[in-house]
C-alpha cells in the first residue's frame, strides 16, 4: 500500500487554510508544511539513503514506525518526481529484536543493465555496539534484502555510525567507492574505500578538530567546482555536531563544513577550523543525493534540533525535511565558501511571480498569508537603513527577520510565550553578518513551522522552526529610511492547485 502525501495534509489533519484565511486558528500546535516532506504520521529524523533512481527522488529517513518519539529506529521511505509531491511507501528497513537501523546511505549502480541499489546503514545493537551493515534492492528501492554477512564493517566500538557512500575515481581513473562514517564520540570521520561495496579498506581518519563536548554525526564528502570552474575541484566535508554532557551548549545541534582536497586516501582541509553551514537552530544531518541529474549536489537536512526535537508540538507527525538545496562553492572575500540555494520548484515559482516595488518607511507594508509563502526581497541598505520583517500568527509568539545596519547583522528572532512553551531553550536570536555597504537579496520561505532564509544567493542561510500557530500569518515589512524595497511574493497553495 502506498500513501500519497502530495505535499499536502494527511486526511487526519485539519485542512490547510488557503490564500484567504478562513479556517479556525489555534495557538500552540504547529501546522503541517505544504511543500516540505513530512511523514504521514509518527517520528522522523535524519534523511537517509538519498538517491535519484528511475526518474524518482528516493528519500529514506530515520523513522519510528510505532510512535511520535524517537525509538524503534527504522528506515521510512518516500519518493517524488519533483521534490515537491511525495508518496510515502512502507517501511524499507525495519528494526528487529536487538537491532535498530540507524542512518546511512544508498548508491545506484551505473553499470548498464544493473538496477541494483545498495544501502549501507548502521546496525545499532542493544548491547551498545554499532557497526555498518549492507542491504540491496533489485525492485527500484521498495524492498530490501539484508546481507547475510552483516555487519560488513565492524570496529567493535559503540559510536561508529552514519556511513555515507560516495563515488570517486582513483589515481588510475578507476571508479571506486568511498565510505565516510563517524566515530561519533572521538570526533573523527573515518574513510574507507571499496571496489564492490562489501569489502572495505581503511584509508585514513579526519579529526578531532574544533570544539569538544560534541559528538560528530552524519558526514558526507561532496566534490564541487570552485566558482563553476571544472578545472578547480575541491572536496567538501559536511558534518553534523551535537553537544553532549551535563554542560552541553543549549543552542544544541548544528551543521558545519570544511573545504579541502581528497587524494583517494586522505581528506586534507584547506583550513584547521570547521565553518558553520547554517546559522539557524534547525538544520541537522544534511546529506546529498547519489546520482542526482547532471551530477548536481542536492542536499536535504532534518529541520529540528536534538535539544528540543522531542517536544516540538506537532501531531500526528513529528519531523520535517528542509527544502532541497543545491550546494556550490563560491569565492567570497578571498575565501572558498559553501553556498546553498533552493533547488527545483522554488525558483520556478518565484520566476513566474511579478515583483512589486514598495516605498520603505512611509508606512509598514502588511501581507496576510495562509502561513505558507515564498518571498523574495531586494533592497539597498544605504537607502533603506535597517529593515524589519515581522511574522505573527494565531500563536502568542513573534518571529522577526531584521537587518540591523548598526550591528551589521541579519537577525532571526523567535520569542514570546508560545516559543517558551516549546522548550526553555527554544526562544532566542540567530544572526549572520550582513554589511550595509551592498544591496541585499533575501529569499524567505515560510511553510507552516519551517522558516528558511537564504541571504545573497545562498551565501548564508538560517533555518528555524517557528511557533506561529495554525491559521493565517501576517507579515509586516518596514524600514528606517525611505529607500524602496522590491518584493516578490508567491502563495504556494495557488501553485499547488494550479
Ligand atoms: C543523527 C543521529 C545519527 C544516528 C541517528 C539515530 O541525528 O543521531 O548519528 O544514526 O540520528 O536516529
Amino acid at each position: 500500500m502506498t500513501e500519497t502525501l502530495a505535499a499536502g495534509p494527511a486526511p487526519t489533519d485539519p485542512a490547510p487554510t488557503g490564500p484567504v484565511p478562513t479556517g479556525p486558528a489555534s495557538t500552540g500546535r504547529m501546522p503541517r508544511p505544504l511543500f516540505h516532506l513530512t511523514p504521514r504520521r509518527h517520528w522522523m529524523n535524519d534523511p537517509n539513503g538519498l538517491v535519484h533512481h528511475g526518474g524518482l527522488w528516493h528519500v529514506y529517513f530515520q523513522y519510528n514506525p510505532e510512535g511520535s518519539d524517537w525509538g524503534h529506529m527504522s528506515w521510512g521511505h518516500a519518493t517524488s518526481p519533483d521534490l515537491l509531491h511525495w508518496t510515502e511507501h512502507p517501511v524499507a528497513l525495519r528494526h528487529r529484536t536487538g537491532e535498530q537501523v540507524f542512518s546511512g546511505s544508498v548508491v545506484a549502480s551505473r553499470v548498464p543493465g544493473d538496477e541494483t541499489l545498495t544501502a549501507l546503514y548502521t546496525s545499532a545493537y542493544d548491547d551498545a555496539h554499532q557497526a555498518q551493515s549492507r542491504a540491496t534492492s533489485i525492485d527500484g528501492g521498495y524492498t530490501w534484502q539484508r546481507d547475510p554477512g552483516n555487519p560488513v564493517l565492524d570496529r567493535g566500538t559503540s559510536t561508529f555510525r552514519d556511513p555515507k557512500v560516495v563515488r570517486f575515481l582513483d589515481a588510475d581513473g578507476h571508479a571506486r567507492w568511498l565510505l565516510v562514517a563517524v566515530e561519533a564520540e572521538d570526533r573523527q570521520v573515518l574513510l574507507y574505500t571499496s571496489a564492490d561495496l562489501r569489502e572495505w579498506t581503511y584509508q585514513s581518519a579526519f579529526g578531532p578538530v574544533g570544539d569538544d563536548g560534541l559528538v560528530w554525526e552524519c558526514p558526507d564528502l561532496v566534490r564541487l567546482p570552485v566558482d563553476g570552474d571544472p578545472e578547480d575541484q575541491r572536496w567538501v566535508l559536511l558534518l553534523s555536531t551535537n553537544p553532549v554532557g551535563e554542560d552541553a551548549d543549549p543552542d544544541g545541534s548544528s551543521m558545519s563544513y570544511a573545504v579541502g582536497t581528497f587524494d583517494g586516501q586522505v581528506f586534507t582541509p584547506d583550513a584547521e577550523q570547521l565553518t558553520r553551514l547554517d546559522h539557524g537552530r534547525d538544520l541537522y544531518a544534511g546529506v546529498t543525493f547519489d546520482d542526482a541529474p547532471g551530477g548536481q549536489a542536492v542536499m536535504l537536512g532534518w529541520m529540528s534540533n536534538w535539544r528540543y526535537a522531542a517536544s516540538v508540538p506537532t501531531a500526528p507527525w513529528r519531523g520535517a525535511m528542509s527544502l532541497p538545496r543545491r550546494l556550490a562553492l563560491r569565492t567570497l572575500a578571498g575565501r572558498v565558501r559553501l553556498v546553498q540555494e533552493p533547488f527545483g520548484f522554488v525558483r520556478s515559482w518565484l520566476d513566474r511571480a511579478t515583483p512589486a516595488t514598495v516605498p520603505g518607511h512611509a508606512q509598514p507594508v502588511e501581507l496576510v498569508s495562509s502561513g505558507h509563502l515564498l518571498c523574495e526581497l531586494r533592497w539597498d541598505p544605504a537607502a533603506t537603513g535597517s529593515l524589519r520583517l515581522s511574522l505573527r500568527g494565531a500563536a502568542d509568539a513573534l518571529v522577526s527577520v531584521c537587518h540591523d545596519v548598526e550591528a551589521g547583522e541579519l537577525q532571526v528572532t523567535r520569542s514570546g510565550p508560545d516559543a517558551e512553551a516549546v522548550h526553555p531553550d527554544f526562544p532566542g536570536v540567530c544572526a549572520v553578518e550582513l554589511s550595509r555597504a551592498e544591496p541585499v537579496h533575501l529569499l524567505l520561505s515560510l511553510d507552516g513551522p519551517l522558516l528558511e532564509v537564504f541571504v545573497n544567493q545562498g551565501e548564508q542561510t538560517l533555518s528555524s522552526l517557528v511557533p506561529l500557530g495554525t491559521g493565517p500569518v501576517t507579515l509586516t515589512l518596514d524600514t528606517d529610511d525611505r529607500g524602496p524595497v522590491t518584493l516578490t511574493v508567491v502563495d504556494p497553495a495557488g501553485e499547488l492547485t494550479a
